[in-house]
C-alpha cells in the first residue's frame, strides 16, 4: 500500500477502503507514514468527509492500535461519561461518586486541559496529594473497592489517536465531525463497554457553535457507540455561558463541594443529576433518584473516600491565588448574555489553563463570576473577581472578558441547559 495513493483517493473525494484505513492508521501509529502524510490526509478527510463505514473502521483502527479494558470482572454495570469540553465544566467531580453510591462501577478516566478549556486532572490535581496517575492494578482494585475512581487515561489506549490528535491541533484539523467523532470513540470504546453518555457542548464556548452541528456530531458518536455494543445517548448543552460560578482549577473543586455538600449552582446541580438519570436508566436502574444521594451526603462520603485513596488530603485547605481584582457592572440592568469563551480565556490568562502541553498551572487561579444570565444588577455591583499569581496578567484577563456581557432593560427569557437529545 502506498500513502500517496490514500493521500490521492481522500483528496480527490472517494470514500477509502477498509483496507486503507487500517493500513494507514497502523503504518502512522508506527512512523512508517509520516506527519506530514497524515496532515495532508487529515486536511482532506476535513475538506471531503467520510461516510459512516469509513468512520466506523477509522475508528476501529484506532481502538486496535492499543489495549482494551475490560471491567466485566468486577460484576457490576459500568458506566462512562464524556464532555467535548467547556468552561467550567467541573460535572465529573460530582457525577462520578453520585453515579457510585448507586452500585455501579464509574472508571472516569479523563484528561488534561489545553487551551480554554479544563481538563479534569487539573482540577484534580488542585486537591494537596492528590494523583491521577493509577497503574491498571490499582484502578481495578479501587473499583473493586469503592465503584469510583477518575484517573488519568493510560498512553495504551488508542495510541493512534494520541498522536494523531496533537498532529490535528497544530495543523487546523481538529473541528471536522468524523476526525473528532472517531477521535473521542476510539477512547471510550478500548475502555470497555458499558453505558456512556456524551455531553456535546453547544455555544460559543465549545467546538460545535450551532444546534444543528452539536446534534450531527452527536449523532455519529451514538451510532458509533452502538455499533461497539455500548448503550450511548448524547446529550446537547448549552455552553453559550460558563457552568456554574467558576472557571479555574481549585475555584471548580470549592463549587464542586458545595454541590456535593447539597448546594452549589442550579446548572451544576441539574447537568450532574441529569446525566446521572440517563446513566443509571441505562443499566436498569431509573427507578433511584440520583438527586437524594446529594441531598444526604452519601455522595460527599463517596468523594471522600475516592480522593483519599488516590492520596488527597480530604481536609487540607485548597490553592488560594496570591491576588484578587474586582470587575464591576457598568450599568443597571438584567444580564441577558455572558460569554463563555471571553471566561475562559480570562481564567486561561491568569494561570488556570496551558498554552503548551508543558506549561505549569497555577492552581489558584481563575474567574469568579458573581451574576450569570437572568440576574438583576446595579452599577458598580461586582461582576467578576479575578484570581492570579501574577497581578501583571489582570490587565491582559481583563481585556478578554470586555464585551463579554450583555445588558436588557427587562428580564430575558430563561434558556435551558439541555438543548437537545440523540
Ligand atoms: N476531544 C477529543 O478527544 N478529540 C477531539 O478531536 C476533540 C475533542
Amino acid at each position: 500500500m502506498d500513502v500517496i495513493d490514500v493521500i490521492h483517493a481522500k483528496r480527490d473525494g472517494a470514500a477509502l477502503t477498509g483496507e486503507q484505513i487500517d493500513w494507514v492508521i497502523d503504518a502512522y501509529t508506527k512512523g512508517v507514514v509520516a506527519d506530514e502524510q497524515m496532515a495532508a490526509l487529515a486536511m482532506a478527510i476535513f475538506l471531503n468527509g467520510m461516510n459512516r463505514e469509513e468512520v466506523a473502521r477509522w475508528t476501529m483502527a484506532m481502538v486496535n492500535s492499543g489495549d482494551r479494558l475490560d471491567f466485566s470482572s468486577l460484576g457490576r454495570p459500568v458506566v462512562h461519561k464524556h464532555s467535548s469540553g467547556g468552561v467550567g465544566d467541573k460535572i465529573s467531580l460530582p457525577l462520578a461518586p453520585v453515579l457510585g453510591v448507586y452500585d455501579v462501577v464509574v472508571p472516569k478516566l479523563s484528561g488534561r486541559g489545553l487551551g480554554h478549556t479544563g481538563g479534569t486532572l487539573d482540577k484534580l490535581d488542585s486537591i494537596p496529594g492528590w494523583r491521577g496517575d493509577l497503574s491498571n492494578e490499582e484502578l481495578f482494585a479501587q473499583l473493586d473497592e469503592i465503584g469510583v475512581a477518575i484517573a488519568a487515561a493510560g498512553s495504551g489506549l488508542a495510541p493512534a489517536d494520541k498522536k494523531l490528535y496533537a498532529l490535528r491541533d497544530t495543523t487546523g484539523t481538529v473541528a471536522a465531525v468524523p476526525l473528532i467523532a472517531s477521535s473521542i470513540m476510539s477512547k471510550k470504546i478500548a475502555e470497555g463497554p458499558g453505558a456512556l453518555v456524551l455531553d456535546v457542548k453547544v455555544g460559543n464556548g465549545a467546538f460545535m457553535t450551532s444546534v444543528e452541528a452539536a446534534a450531527e456530531l452527536g449523532r455519529v458518536m451514538v451510532d458509533l457507540g452502538t455499533d461497539a455494543g455500548i448503550n450511548t445517548v448524547a446529550l446537547l448543552t448549552n455552553m453559550d455561558t460558563p457552568l456554574g460560578l467558576t472557571a479555574g482549577n481549585a475555584l471548580e473543586v470549592r463549587e464542586a463541594l458545595e454541590v456535593l455538600a447539597g448546594g452549589g449552582p442550579s446548572d451544576v446541580v441539574e447537568l450532574t443529576v441529569t446525566i446521572a438519570r440517563e446513566l443509571l436508566g441505562a443499566v436498569g436502574k431509573g427507578d433511584v433518584d440520583p438527586a437524594e444521594a446529594l441531598a444526604d451526603g452519601r455522595a460527599m462520603d463517596l468523594w471522600r473516600k475516592m480522593i483519599t485513596m488516590q492520596g488527597g488530603d480530604v481536609d487540607a485547605p485548597l490553592a488560594i491565588a496570591a491576588h484578587t481584582e474586582v470587575i464591576r457592572a457598568e450599568r443597571d440592568g438584567w444580564i441577558d448574555r455572558l460569554e463563555a469563551l471571553p471566561v475562559g480565556v480570562a481564567a486561561w490568562r491568569l494561570g488556570a489553563g496551558r498554552a503548551r502541553k508543558e506549561d505549569k498551572i497555577d492552581p489558584g487561579a481563575g474567574v469568579e463570576m458573581h451574576a450569570k444570565p437572568g440576574d438583576r444588577v446595579s452599577a458598580g455591583q461586582p461582576l467578576f473577581t479575578l484570581h492570579t499569581d501574577r497581578p501583571d496578567r489582570f490587565q491582559h484577563a481583563a481585556d478578554a472578558l470586555a464585551g463579554a456581557v450583555g445588558y436588557a432593560e427587562s428580564e430575558p427569557e430563561a434558556t435551558p441547559l439541555v438543548l437537545g437529545r440523540v
